[in-house]
């Protein structure tokens, strides 16, 4: 680990809210070679009982959540507010005290802390206080236990996760105080449409994309619209595909909603999967897989 850091941390998952598991799952594996990881499985939150699950897509765990049926909890409650899709961002430490303490000498504003039986311990970070972004850190007490592992068939990469923000400046600041965060790409205006600012950061093995207006008249200024109607928040993931045209293809046959096909200025294609079509999610889907 880096020296002054006292503990270890990875970017466990993205979670994505939905209303049913099984259908969202049906589609992932419709669209994208996403691999198995653990099976649905049923689990008492402070919050709430929910069932969760998830699989690697692109190499990166993807997990859904969904209330119990028959139960209206914290997971329906968010489809129905914010039309479900992306809900949380999770991290695993093998030990969370350094964090916490900051975090909370700070007075930065937390949700549910809880203990489980197996030892594992687990607080969130409110969306309040993270830019609109629910964080799940998880302290593992086998953070060293094996684990399953996606094969790399080389068919698909999963890139980023973004996060829109109104100040970028202050979302890398907040970031880097409190986890290890590396930036991978400075603040700068998106070359090839000039329509938004950006910047990413690497934290665990995993990468956050935030993305900003740039604050003067632009055509489309969708992070702008994004924020006025749902407010800052987890946005967009991103992966790459090797079948690109083949993905492409099954999509448009299939009737899902595919928008922003473009290329960026070295020319490399693009689309997204509209929320409407992905259980809520907007998925950025590049074409090859990048270095
Ligand atoms: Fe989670
Ligand atoms: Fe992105």
């Amino acid at each position: 680990m880096p020296a002054g850091q006292d503990y270890r941390i990875r970017f466990d998952h993205v979670a994505l809210a939905v209303t049913d598991n099984e259908t969202a799952r049906a589609f992932f594996e419709r669209y994208f070679p996403i691999q198995a990881r653990n099976a649905r499985t049923l689990s008492e939150q402070v919050s709430g009982a929910l069932y969760w699950e998830d699989f690697f897509l692109g190499g990166f765990p993807v997990e859904l959540i969904q209330d119990p049926p028959g139960q209206d909890g914290f997971v329906n409650q968010f489809v129905r507010k914010r039309g479900g899709g992306l809900h949380h961002l999770a991290f695993e430490l093998d030990n969370f005290h350094p964090m916490l303490e900051k975090l909370k000498s700070d007075g930065v504003r937390m949700a549910d802390e809880q203990d489980f039986e197996d030892g594992n311990s687990i607080f969130f970070i409110s969306p309040r206080a993270a830019f609109g972004t629910l964080i799940q850190v998880w302290q593992m007490h086998n953070y060293d236990a094996p684990r399953a592992k996606p094969k790399d068939d080389g068919l698909a990469r999963f890139d980023h996760v973004a996060i829109a923000v109104k100040d970028i400046d202050k979302a890398l600041e907040f970031f880097c105080r409190y986890f290890p965060a590396r930036i991978i790409r400075e603040k700068l205006l998106s070359r090839s449409t000039g329509n938004f600012m950006v910047a990413q950061i690497e934290i665990g093995g995993g990468v956050i994309e935030f993305i900003q207006s740039p604050g003067h008249p632009v055509e489309d200024d969708f992070v702008a619209r994004f924020i006025e109607h749902r407010g800052e928040g987890l946005h967009h993931i991103t992966i790459d595909m090797k079948e690109f045209d083949a993905a492409l293809a099954k999509l448009k046959q299939n009737g899902v909603n595919v928008v922003g096909e473009a290329k960026n200025r070295h020319g490399r294609r693009q689309f997204f999967i509209s929320p409407r079509s992905a259980h809520g999610a907007l998925i950025q889907v590049w074409d090859g897989i990048a270095e």
